[in-house]
């Protein structure tokens, strides 16, 4: 039997915060981090929640360590909300959702509803069952999957991208088209995941570079909110597979982000997975799709190129890691990526000496 399922509600376009409303009234925790508290941004979401008892957490750091975790779940537990908004990255909505997960294990009570709005486009954690969270002392990022963790309501407002710096969107981008490109292919890929997959990629390839280019709001950014989106329901039914676990051995080392690593990782995972010739025949089909020749080499170029036209690092040595390091770290990486959750979902088969080698043409 295959399954495809769906939980959160999601509400987009101009008067999408009207969606938190229906919480007036109640006992509420905000979850952000301290940025948007003091930027005007979090007014916004605020004058949506007419008469509830609003707890700010403005805790959350980039690449959540689970000290952070715990201690927030101590005071969402002391708080005892009927309701949770996350608004931010992915940082805030996995921090919310794991402080939710605990809190409720140090005695808040069992139903507590979770909003998600967020303010970049990349996770798609606001339709997830993810949540990454990172051990600080052992330097290892450690994904989270529970159907438990999805968001009742994902909130997507264009306006909040209005001011991200053109560098967040385009890492954040490279992540969404990373989650598109891997679901599609990913060993839990169906009609469901694919028709998710294949509109995420494309809506995100021609909307990543005019997002970048763009100042203010703008329609390419508001579509690559809806790409985030559209790619998180993606692979949270299909899963996502080798890109993505070494991004998550490399950046809990060498704190790079998760998106300016899946750009550099994805157009030589393409490679490497292309070798299977069912994922080959997908990958050409993405390409297609974007326009470009129908062949897994085009669909790297262009993922190449656009990468190039963000100003992205070329090598990872560009992003302070030096080719030796990384070798004399090869085996732990290795190791590490082959542990992680996303890699099993991969379409091809990989052993540590397959990742050694991609892990030397990305020096
Ligand atoms: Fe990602």
């Amino acid at each position: 039997m295959e399954q495809f399922n769906l939980k959160t509600a999601v509400s987009f376009g101009p008067d999408a915060l009207t969606a938190l409303e229906e919480l007036a009234g109640q006992r509420v925790m905000v979850i952000t981090d301290d940025f948007l508290a003091r930027s005007g941004l979090l007014d916004r979401v605020l004058a949506h929640l007419p008469g509830c008892t609003v707890e700010r957490y403005t805790d959350v750091v980039p690449d959540p360590p689970l000290i952070l975790v715990a201690q927030g779940a101590r005071k969402l537990a002391n708080f005892k909300p009927q309701a949770v908004v996350a608004f931010g990255g992915g940082s805030s909505m996995d921090c919310a959702k794991a402080m939710v997960e605990f809190g409720k294990k140090m005695g808040a009570p069992g139903e507590i509803r979770l909003y998600a709005v967020p303010t970049t486009a990349g996770t798609g954690s606001e339709v997830t069952s993810f949540a990454v969270l990172t051990d600080s002392e052992k330097g290892v990022k450690y994904p989270l999957v529970d159907d438990s963790l999805l968001p009742h309501q994902a909130v997507l407002d264009a306006g909040f991208l209005e001011k991200v710096p053109p560098a967040v969107t385009a890492d954040t981008g490279m992540d969404v088209l990373t989650h598109a490109a891997e679901a599609y292919v990913a060993r839990g890929a169906n009609i469901y995941t694919d028709a998710l997959a294949e509109k995420a990629f494309v809506l995100a390839y021609h909307n990543l570079r005019p997002a970048y280019e763009s100042t203010g709001e703008s329609p390419a950014k508001a579509n690559m909110l809806l790409a985030s989106n559209l790619a998180g329901m993606a692979f949270n039914g299909a899963g996502l597979g080798l890109c993505h676990s070494m991004a998550h051995a490399l950046g809990g080392r060498y704190h790079v982000p998760h998106g300016r690593l899946n750009a550099l990782i994805l157009p030589h995972v393409v490679g490497f997975n292309a070798a299977n010739q069912g994922t080959a025949a997908k990958y050409a089909n993405l390409a297609r799709l974007c326009g470009l020749s129908p062949t897994p080499r085009a669909l790297s170029f262009g993922l190449n190129r656009l990468r190039a036209q963000l100003q992205l690092p070329q090598k990872i040595s560009a992003c302070g890691v030096e080719s030796r390091t990384l070798k004399a770290d090869g085996d732990a990486i290795a190791a590490a990526a082959l542990a992680d959750l996303c890699a099993p979902a991969n379409p091809r088969p990989v052993t540590a000496e397959d990742i050694k080698g991609l892990l030397k043409e990305l020096a």
